[in-house]
Protein backbone atom coordinates (compact mmCIF):
# COMPACT_ATOMS: atom_id res chain seq x y z
CA UNK A 1 0.00 0.00 0.00
CA UNK A 2 1.33 3.23 -0.76
CA UNK A 3 2.12 5.92 1.56
CA UNK A 4 0.08 8.89 0.95
CA UNK A 5 1.91 11.28 -0.65
CA UNK A 6 5.28 9.41 -1.86
CA UNK A 7 5.91 8.25 -5.52
CA UNK A 8 7.31 4.59 -4.76
CA UNK A 9 10.68 4.35 -6.60
CA UNK A 10 9.02 1.57 -8.34
CA UNK A 11 6.58 3.86 -10.01
CA UNK A 12 8.93 6.37 -10.72
CA UNK A 13 7.28 9.08 -11.79
CA UNK A 14 7.22 9.80 -15.86
CA UNK A 15 7.72 13.26 -16.03
CA UNK A 16 9.99 15.80 -13.37
CA UNK A 17 7.40 18.27 -12.52
CA UNK A 18 5.63 15.78 -9.66
CA UNK A 19 4.92 17.59 -6.12
CA UNK A 20 7.70 17.96 -3.83
CA UNK A 21 6.38 17.35 -0.14
CA UNK A 22 7.78 18.55 2.82
CA UNK A 23 8.70 15.70 5.30
CA UNK A 24 7.75 16.53 9.47
CA UNK A 25 7.57 15.07 12.55
CA UNK A 26 4.28 14.90 14.75
CA UNK A 27 4.82 15.97 18.07
CA UNK A 28 5.78 12.20 18.96
CA UNK A 29 8.49 12.34 16.58
CA UNK A 30 6.60 10.58 13.56
CA UNK A 31 7.13 11.17 10.56
CA UNK A 32 4.01 12.08 9.29
CA UNK A 33 4.26 13.08 5.80
CA UNK A 34 7.08 12.49 3.62
CA UNK A 35 8.99 13.85 0.65
CA UNK A 36 10.43 12.07 -2.72
CA UNK A 37 12.21 14.95 -5.04
CA UNK A 38 10.56 14.70 -8.40
CA UNK A 39 12.86 13.29 -11.00
CA UNK A 40 12.72 10.77 -14.00
CA UNK A 41 15.70 10.22 -15.42
CA UNK A 42 17.35 8.36 -12.31
CA UNK A 43 18.52 5.03 -11.64
CA UNK A 44 15.87 3.21 -9.65
CA UNK A 45 17.02 0.60 -7.99
CA UNK A 46 15.06 -2.23 -6.52
CA UNK A 47 13.25 -1.66 -2.99
CA UNK A 48 15.84 -2.28 -0.16
CA UNK A 49 13.42 -4.75 1.55
CA UNK A 50 15.98 -5.65 4.80
CA UNK A 51 18.32 -2.17 5.23
CA UNK A 52 20.36 -2.20 8.08
CA UNK A 53 20.86 1.17 9.54
CA UNK A 54 23.94 1.07 12.06
CA UNK A 55 24.14 3.62 14.71
CA UNK A 56 20.46 3.60 15.14
CA UNK A 57 19.84 4.56 18.85
CA UNK A 58 21.69 7.78 17.96
CA UNK A 59 20.15 10.99 16.44
CA UNK A 60 20.28 10.90 12.86
CA UNK A 61 20.37 7.06 12.23
CA UNK A 62 16.63 6.91 14.55
CA UNK A 63 15.65 9.82 12.32
CA UNK A 64 16.60 7.73 9.29
CA UNK A 65 15.16 4.41 10.66
CA UNK A 66 11.76 6.11 11.16
CA UNK A 67 12.28 7.94 7.98
CA UNK A 68 12.22 4.68 6.23
CA UNK A 69 9.67 3.03 7.62
CA UNK A 70 7.21 5.76 6.57
CA UNK A 71 8.78 5.85 3.11
CA UNK A 72 8.51 2.67 2.31
CA UNK A 73 5.36 0.58 4.35
CA UNK A 74 7.21 -2.61 2.19
CA UNK A 75 10.87 -2.34 3.54
CA UNK A 76 12.05 -3.53 6.69
CA UNK A 77 14.71 -2.38 8.81
CA UNK A 78 17.30 -3.72 11.09
CA UNK A 79 19.02 -1.16 13.35
CA UNK A 80 22.36 -1.76 15.07
CA UNK A 81 24.26 -0.01 17.58
CA UNK A 82 26.37 -0.44 20.75
CA UNK A 83 24.27 1.93 22.82
CA UNK A 84 27.45 4.28 23.79
CA UNK A 85 27.73 7.71 25.13
CA UNK A 86 25.28 9.57 23.45
CA UNK A 87 22.69 6.52 21.70
CA UNK A 88 19.25 6.58 23.36
CA UNK A 89 17.19 3.41 22.74
CA UNK A 90 14.51 5.67 23.45
CA UNK A 91 14.85 7.15 19.74
CA UNK A 92 13.40 4.08 18.56
CA UNK A 93 10.39 3.65 20.85
CA UNK A 94 6.50 2.96 19.29
CA UNK A 95 8.23 1.60 15.69
CA UNK A 96 6.32 -1.24 14.45
CA UNK A 97 7.98 -4.41 15.73
CA UNK A 98 7.05 -6.12 12.71
CA UNK A 99 8.99 -4.06 10.32
CA UNK A 100 12.07 -3.05 12.99
CA UNK A 101 14.26 -4.94 14.94
CA UNK A 102 17.26 -3.78 17.00
CA UNK A 103 20.55 -5.63 17.44
CA UNK A 104 23.20 -4.23 20.18
CA UNK A 105 26.39 -4.47 18.33
CA UNK A 106 30.38 -3.38 17.47
CA UNK A 107 30.51 -2.15 13.75
CA UNK A 108 33.98 -3.18 14.33
CA UNK A 109 32.99 -6.36 15.32
CA UNK A 110 33.51 -8.32 12.24
CA UNK A 111 31.94 -11.26 12.89
CA UNK A 112 29.22 -9.55 15.04
CA UNK A 113 27.98 -7.81 11.78
CA UNK A 114 28.30 -10.36 9.52
CA UNK A 115 25.71 -12.93 12.31
CA UNK A 116 23.39 -9.52 11.80
CA UNK A 117 23.37 -9.57 7.73
CA UNK A 118 22.80 -13.91 7.70
CA UNK A 119 20.38 -13.95 10.57
CA UNK A 120 18.17 -10.60 8.66
CA UNK A 121 18.76 -11.38 5.26
CA UNK A 122 20.38 -7.76 5.08
CA UNK A 123 20.62 -6.40 1.48
CA UNK A 124 21.54 -3.09 1.91
CA UNK A 125 23.51 -0.86 4.43
CA UNK A 126 23.48 2.74 5.72
CA UNK A 127 26.22 3.27 8.28
CA UNK A 128 25.71 6.39 10.62
CA UNK A 129 27.45 4.46 13.61
CA UNK A 130 30.39 7.10 14.18
CA UNK A 131 31.67 8.62 18.11
CA UNK A 132 30.25 11.96 16.86
CA UNK A 133 31.14 14.45 19.29
CA UNK A 134 34.01 16.90 19.23
CA UNK A 135 34.33 17.83 22.62
CA UNK A 136 34.69 14.10 23.64
CA UNK A 137 37.40 13.13 21.47
CA UNK A 138 39.30 15.94 22.68
CA UNK A 139 39.51 14.36 25.94
CA UNK A 140 39.66 10.61 24.88
CA UNK A 141 40.78 10.29 20.95
CA UNK A 142 40.71 6.61 20.74
CA UNK A 143 36.82 5.55 20.76
CA UNK A 144 36.92 8.09 17.66
CA UNK A 145 39.46 6.07 15.85
CA UNK A 146 38.15 3.04 16.49
CA UNK A 147 34.43 3.25 15.15
CA UNK A 148 34.98 6.12 13.28
CA UNK A 149 37.81 4.13 10.98
CA UNK A 150 38.45 0.92 11.90
CA UNK A 151 34.94 0.42 12.28
CA UNK A 152 33.68 1.89 8.88
CA UNK A 153 36.68 -0.47 7.56
CA UNK A 154 35.28 -3.15 9.41
CA UNK A 155 31.78 -3.18 8.32
CA UNK A 156 32.41 -2.31 5.23
CA UNK A 157 34.72 -5.42 4.89
CA UNK A 158 31.48 -7.18 6.06
CA UNK A 159 29.77 -6.19 3.21
CA UNK A 160 32.37 -7.25 0.64
CA UNK A 161 32.39 -10.63 2.20
CA UNK A 162 28.59 -10.82 2.53
CA UNK A 163 27.71 -9.63 -1.00
CA UNK A 164 25.79 -6.55 0.46
CA UNK A 165 23.70 -5.04 -2.61
CA UNK A 166 24.66 -1.43 -1.73
CA UNK A 167 26.27 0.10 1.36
CA UNK A 168 26.56 4.25 1.74
CA UNK A 169 29.01 4.92 4.14
CA UNK A 170 27.81 8.65 6.11
CA UNK A 171 30.38 10.96 6.72
CA UNK A 172 30.40 14.89 7.48
CA UNK A 173 31.69 17.99 5.93
CA UNK A 174 34.30 18.27 9.01
CA UNK A 175 36.53 16.04 6.91
CA UNK A 176 37.40 18.86 4.49
CA UNK A 177 38.80 20.77 7.22
CA UNK A 178 38.66 24.34 8.23
CA UNK A 179 37.62 26.59 5.05
CA UNK A 180 40.53 29.27 4.84
CA UNK A 181 40.48 32.27 3.43
CA UNK A 182 39.46 32.33 -0.21
CA UNK A 183 38.08 29.14 -0.52
CA UNK A 184 34.41 29.73 -1.01
CA UNK A 185 33.28 26.18 -0.42
CA UNK A 186 33.60 22.24 -0.30
CA UNK A 187 32.45 20.30 -2.68
CA UNK A 188 33.44 16.85 -3.55
CA UNK A 189 36.96 17.61 -4.91
CA UNK A 190 37.95 19.27 -1.94
CA UNK A 191 41.09 17.67 0.03
CA UNK A 192 40.63 15.82 3.40
CA UNK A 193 42.36 18.05 5.73
CA UNK A 194 40.42 17.11 8.76
CA UNK A 195 42.33 18.61 12.19
CA UNK A 196 40.26 17.41 15.08
CA UNK A 197 40.29 14.12 16.58
CA UNK A 198 36.56 13.63 15.32
CA UNK A 199 37.12 14.66 11.87
CA UNK A 200 40.59 13.01 11.72
CA UNK A 201 39.27 9.57 12.52
CA UNK A 202 36.12 10.57 10.11
CA UNK A 203 38.38 11.10 7.54
CA UNK A 204 40.23 8.27 7.85
CA UNK A 205 37.45 6.33 7.54
CA UNK A 206 37.00 8.13 4.47
CA UNK A 207 40.09 6.99 3.01
CA UNK A 208 39.46 3.36 3.93
CA UNK A 209 36.03 3.47 2.31
CA UNK A 210 37.62 5.14 -0.77
CA UNK A 211 40.46 2.44 -0.91
CA UNK A 212 37.77 -0.21 -1.03
CA UNK A 213 35.95 1.61 -4.08
CA UNK A 214 39.35 1.80 -6.21
CA UNK A 215 40.08 -1.57 -5.12
CA UNK A 216 37.03 -3.68 -5.56
CA UNK A 217 34.81 -1.51 -8.14
CA UNK A 218 32.49 -3.94 -8.68
CA UNK A 219 31.14 -3.33 -4.60
CA UNK A 220 28.12 -0.62 -4.46
CA UNK A 221 29.48 1.79 -1.73
CA UNK A 222 28.69 5.59 -1.64
CA UNK A 223 30.41 8.31 0.31
CA UNK A 224 28.05 11.45 1.85
CA UNK A 225 29.66 14.37 3.49
CA UNK A 226 26.78 16.47 5.31
CA UNK A 227 26.41 20.04 6.95
CA UNK A 228 25.44 20.39 10.47
CA UNK A 229 22.13 18.81 11.36
CA UNK A 230 19.35 19.74 13.82
CA UNK A 231 16.22 18.33 14.53
CA UNK A 232 14.06 16.08 16.82
CA UNK A 233 16.39 13.15 18.68
CA UNK A 234 18.61 14.83 19.03
CA UNK A 235 21.63 14.06 22.17
CA UNK A 236 21.71 17.06 24.15
CA UNK A 237 25.37 17.49 24.14
CA UNK A 238 25.16 19.56 20.47
CA UNK A 239 24.95 23.31 20.50
CA UNK A 240 21.49 23.43 19.97
CA UNK A 241 19.68 20.65 22.15
CA UNK A 242 21.76 21.41 24.98
CA UNK A 243 21.30 25.40 24.67
CA UNK A 244 17.34 24.85 24.66
CA UNK A 245 17.55 22.64 27.53
CA UNK A 246 19.56 24.86 29.57
CA UNK A 247 17.41 27.29 28.72
CA UNK A 248 14.43 25.75 29.19
CA UNK A 249 16.21 24.87 33.06
CA UNK A 250 16.33 28.52 33.58
CA UNK A 251 19.96 27.69 33.01
CA UNK A 252 22.32 29.77 30.88
CA UNK A 253 23.39 28.38 27.27
CA UNK A 254 27.24 28.84 26.69
CA UNK A 255 28.89 29.87 23.01
CA UNK A 256 32.43 29.14 22.68
CA UNK A 257 35.01 32.25 21.81
CA UNK A 258 33.14 35.21 19.98
CA UNK A 259 30.33 32.86 18.67
CA UNK A 260 30.91 33.77 15.22
CA UNK A 261 31.78 30.31 14.18
CA UNK A 262 29.92 30.11 11.35
CA UNK A 263 28.16 26.67 10.19
CA UNK A 264 25.91 25.44 7.27
CA UNK A 265 22.72 23.46 8.74
CA UNK A 266 20.49 21.62 7.68
CA UNK A 267 17.14 19.76 8.85
CA UNK A 268 17.64 16.07 9.89
CA UNK A 269 14.77 15.04 7.59
CA UNK A 270 16.70 16.58 4.57
CA UNK A 271 19.33 14.75 5.44
CA UNK A 272 17.66 11.65 5.26
CA UNK A 273 15.88 12.03 2.00
CA UNK A 274 19.53 12.95 0.38
CA UNK A 275 20.67 9.73 2.26
CA UNK A 276 17.47 7.70 0.83
CA UNK A 277 18.34 9.37 -2.88
CA UNK A 278 21.84 8.00 -2.85
CA UNK A 279 20.72 4.43 -1.47
CA UNK A 280 18.09 4.23 -4.13
CA UNK A 281 19.17 6.27 -7.10
CA UNK A 282 22.99 6.89 -7.16
CA UNK A 283 24.76 5.67 -9.92
CA UNK A 284 26.94 2.76 -9.17
CA UNK A 285 30.56 2.57 -8.43
CA UNK A 286 33.68 4.01 -9.38
CA UNK A 287 32.54 2.46 -13.41
CA UNK A 288 30.18 5.58 -13.26
CA UNK A 289 33.34 7.88 -14.00
CA UNK A 290 33.98 9.69 -10.68
CA UNK A 291 34.17 8.51 -6.92
CA UNK A 292 30.21 7.81 -5.59
CA UNK A 293 30.87 10.98 -3.62
CA UNK A 294 28.24 13.18 -2.49
CA UNK A 295 27.83 16.25 -0.20
CA UNK A 296 24.90 17.41 1.31
CA UNK A 297 23.40 21.30 2.33
CA UNK A 298 21.15 23.63 2.20
CA UNK A 299 23.39 26.50 1.94
CA UNK A 300 22.16 27.85 5.05
CA UNK A 301 25.20 28.89 6.66
CA UNK A 302 24.68 30.53 10.47
CA UNK A 303 26.82 31.47 13.08
CA UNK A 304 26.72 29.83 16.45
CA UNK A 305 25.74 33.23 17.86
CA UNK A 306 22.49 33.41 15.69
CA UNK A 307 21.44 29.88 16.63
CA UNK A 308 21.74 31.08 19.72
CA UNK A 309 19.76 34.31 19.27
CA UNK A 310 17.14 32.34 17.28
CA UNK A 311 16.28 29.97 20.22
CA UNK A 312 16.15 32.85 22.95
CA UNK A 313 13.69 34.18 20.15
CA UNK A 314 11.58 31.40 19.90
CA UNK A 315 11.39 31.11 23.97
CA UNK A 316 10.89 34.85 24.20
CA UNK A 317 13.60 35.19 26.46
CA UNK A 318 16.56 37.96 26.07
CA UNK A 319 20.29 36.67 25.01
CA UNK A 320 22.07 38.67 27.73
CA UNK A 321 19.99 36.78 30.00
CA UNK A 322 20.25 33.56 29.17
CA UNK A 323 23.93 33.09 27.08
CA UNK A 324 27.21 33.33 28.61
CA UNK A 325 30.38 33.52 26.69
CA UNK A 326 33.07 30.63 27.50
CA UNK A 327 36.62 30.48 26.49
CA UNK A 328 37.23 28.93 22.99
CA UNK A 329 37.54 25.05 21.93
CA UNK A 330 41.16 23.97 21.23
CA UNK A 331 41.36 24.12 17.58
CA UNK A 332 38.02 24.66 16.95
CA UNK A 333 37.12 25.08 13.57
CA UNK A 334 35.68 28.97 12.55
CA UNK A 335 33.84 27.79 9.15
CA UNK A 336 32.68 25.12 6.71
CA UNK A 337 30.24 25.73 3.83
CA UNK A 338 29.30 22.79 1.07
CA UNK A 339 28.45 22.97 -2.43
CA UNK A 340 25.96 20.66 -3.11
CA UNK A 341 25.73 20.90 -6.48
CA UNK A 342 26.08 17.22 -7.95
CA UNK A 343 23.71 15.72 -5.55
CA UNK A 344 20.75 18.10 -7.03
CA UNK A 345 21.74 17.74 -10.48
CA UNK A 346 22.52 14.33 -10.66
CA UNK A 347 19.71 13.07 -8.16
CA UNK A 348 16.93 15.93 -7.69
CA UNK A 349 17.49 16.57 -4.52
CA UNK A 350 15.92 19.64 -2.80
CA UNK A 351 16.00 20.34 0.83
CA UNK A 352 12.55 21.33 2.06
CA UNK A 353 13.41 22.60 5.83
CA UNK A 354 13.89 26.30 5.56
CA UNK A 355 16.30 27.09 8.39
CA UNK A 356 13.73 29.55 10.19
CA UNK A 357 10.86 26.87 10.01
CA UNK A 358 13.08 23.87 10.88
CA UNK A 359 14.29 25.58 13.84
CA UNK A 360 11.11 27.15 14.83
CA UNK A 361 9.74 22.88 14.58
CA UNK A 362 12.52 21.84 16.68
CA UNK A 363 12.11 24.29 19.40
CA UNK A 364 8.47 23.16 19.82
CA UNK A 365 9.70 19.22 19.42
CA UNK A 366 11.61 20.00 22.80
CA UNK A 367 9.59 21.67 24.42
CA UNK A 368 6.75 19.04 23.32
CA UNK A 369 8.96 16.29 24.50
CA UNK A 370 10.07 17.42 27.96
CA UNK A 371 10.08 13.44 29.33
CA UNK A 372 12.11 12.08 26.49
CA UNK A 373 15.01 14.46 27.50
CA UNK A 374 14.24 14.52 31.42
CA UNK A 375 14.94 10.92 31.07
CA UNK A 376 18.53 11.83 29.50
CA UNK A 377 19.30 13.98 32.14
CA UNK A 378 18.10 11.82 34.87
CA UNK A 379 20.35 8.80 33.97
CA UNK A 380 23.44 11.28 33.64
CA UNK A 381 22.64 12.77 37.04
CA UNK A 382 20.53 15.51 36.09
CA UNK A 383 23.70 16.94 34.90
CA UNK A 384 24.24 18.76 31.64
CA UNK A 385 27.58 19.00 31.62
CA UNK A 386 28.27 15.13 31.32
CA UNK A 387 30.72 13.54 33.51
CA UNK A 388 32.43 11.89 30.38
CA UNK A 389 33.39 15.61 29.49
CA UNK A 390 35.38 16.26 32.40
CA UNK A 391 38.84 16.45 31.76
CA UNK A 392 41.02 13.44 33.16
CA UNK A 393 43.96 13.79 35.09
CA UNK A 394 43.59 17.34 34.76
CA UNK A 395 44.33 17.35 30.80
CA UNK A 396 45.73 20.46 29.33
CA UNK A 397 43.07 21.51 26.83
CA UNK A 398 39.97 19.54 28.55
CA UNK A 399 40.82 22.28 31.62
CA UNK A 400 40.73 25.15 29.39
CA UNK A 401 38.01 23.74 27.43
CA UNK A 402 34.45 24.84 29.50
CA UNK A 403 32.49 21.77 28.87
CA UNK A 404 28.63 21.87 27.54
CA UNK A 405 28.76 23.98 24.49
CA UNK A 406 29.32 22.40 21.01
CA UNK A 407 30.04 22.84 16.96
N1 LIG B 1 25.10 15.41 13.64
C1 LIG B 1 25.55 16.04 12.57
O1 LIG B 1 25.37 17.26 12.44
C2 LIG B 1 26.25 15.28 11.46
C3 LIG B 1 26.53 15.94 10.28
C4 LIG B 1 27.15 15.23 9.24
C5 LIG B 1 27.46 13.90 9.39
N2 LIG B 1 27.18 13.28 10.57
C6 LIG B 1 27.52 11.86 10.68
O2 LIG B 1 26.29 11.17 10.82
C7 LIG B 1 26.47 10.02 11.64
C8 LIG B 1 25.48 10.03 12.78
O3 LIG B 1 25.67 11.22 13.54
P1 LIG B 1 24.75 11.57 14.79
O4 LIG B 1 24.77 13.02 14.97
O5 LIG B 1 23.46 10.84 14.66
O6 LIG B 1 25.59 10.90 15.96
P2 LIG B 1 25.08 10.22 17.30
O7 LIG B 1 26.25 10.27 18.23
O8 LIG B 1 23.80 10.80 17.74
O9 LIG B 1 24.81 8.71 16.86
C9 LIG B 1 25.85 7.83 16.55
C10 LIG B 1 25.43 6.45 17.03
O10 LIG B 1 26.45 5.52 16.62
C11 LIG B 1 26.62 4.59 17.67
N3 LIG B 1 27.97 4.01 17.56
C12 LIG B 1 29.16 4.64 17.77
N4 LIG B 1 30.16 3.77 17.58
C13 LIG B 1 29.60 2.57 17.26
C14 LIG B 1 30.13 1.29 16.96
N5 LIG B 1 31.46 1.06 16.97
N6 LIG B 1 29.27 0.30 16.66
C15 LIG B 1 27.93 0.51 16.67
N7 LIG B 1 27.37 1.69 16.96
C16 LIG B 1 28.20 2.73 17.25
C17 LIG B 1 26.42 5.38 18.95
O11 LIG B 1 26.07 4.55 20.05
C18 LIG B 1 25.29 6.33 18.54
O12 LIG B 1 24.02 5.80 18.86
C19 LIG B 1 27.93 10.05 12.09
O13 LIG B 1 28.66 9.20 11.26
C20 LIG B 1 28.36 11.50 11.88
O14 LIG B 1 29.72 11.59 11.61
C21 LIG B 1 26.58 13.94 11.61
Amino acid sequence: MAHPGVVSHRQAPSHPSAEVFSARFDTAGNVRQIAEPACSHFHYHEPMRHLLVTGAAGFIGANFVRYTLAMYPDSRVVGFDNLGPGSNLDNLAGLDQRRFAFVRGDIADLEAVLRTYQEHSITAVVNFAAESHNDRAIHDPSPFARSNAFGAQQILEASRRFGIERHVHVSTIEVYGEQGEGVPYFDEQSPLLAKTPYSAAKAAGDMLVRAYMHTYPDLEVFITHCANNYGPYQFPEKLIPLSLILMLQGQKARLYGDGLQKRDWLHVTDHCRAIDLVLRRAAPGIRSGRLPIYDISARQEITNREILERLCSALGKRFDDVVEYVTDRPNHDRRYLIEPKRIETELGFVPSVAFEQGIEETVRWYVDNEVWWRKILSRHGDKLVFDWAQPEGGARGAAEAPQGAAS
